[in-house]
């Protein structure tokens, strides 16, 4: 850390020109930018599956799909700009071809759960790195992604509930669908 003289106040800079309070730990920022990416992947992912629904006329699991894919594009833009505040640049990586094509609904919405408690993981993954590296500034930004991250394998939990028990009929999976479309 350089010290302040006489006439200047020398601060550290980060490779993008900022000033950093805080240096990020290299192995940390490695894994938030693999987290930016999962985030993005995830999001493209649930773009697919929204309009997978929308093929078949159920436009209110379409709608839940397309908010969740916006909300997933949000969260790579969240861990982005944590990053830019940490005077770090960002190198956005390739986002993979998403699946489209499932069975049932059953099996699309269990993949989306797993998609949820694989995001958990990478969090939980990115929390031990920041308390390993005293990175407070860090753990205290995860802290609310932790928190919705439980709400979002809650809310998909249910909805995999619900769809297990309608069990592949169409009447009963319209019904969900018409709940989803009030939502
Ligand atoms: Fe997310």
């Amino acid at each position: 850390m350089q010290s302040a003289t006489s006439n200047s106040l020398a601060v550290n800079i980060g490779p993008s020109g900022r000033a950093i309070a805080q240096p990020i730990d290299v192995d940390l920022l490695q894994a938030l930018y693999q987290h930016t990416s999962l985030e993005r992947v995830s999001s493209a992912q649930y773009l697919a599956m929204s309009l997978w629904f929308l093929e078949r006329e159920l436009r209110g699991f379409a709608s839940f799909f397309k908010n969740e894919s916006l909300s997933e594009q949000e969260h790579g833009f969240i861990f982005a700009k944590y990053m830019i505040a940490r005077g770090q640049t960002v190198e956005l990586d390739e986002v993979s071809k998403p699946i489209q094509e499932w069975e049932t609904v059953q099996e699309l919405v269990s993949l989306s759960f797993q998609m949820e408690a694989d995001v958990t993981t990478s969090v939980q993954q990115l929390y031990s790195l920041a308390e390993r590296s005293n990175d407070t500034r860090t753990t205290v930004f995860l802290d609310p992604v932790i928190d919705e991250q439980i709400k979002a394998e809650d809310e998909m939990a249910y909805l995999l509930g619900k769809v297990k028990f309608a069990n592949n009929d169409p009447s009963a999976l319209f019904i969900i669908d018409n709940e989803l479309n009030k939502n």
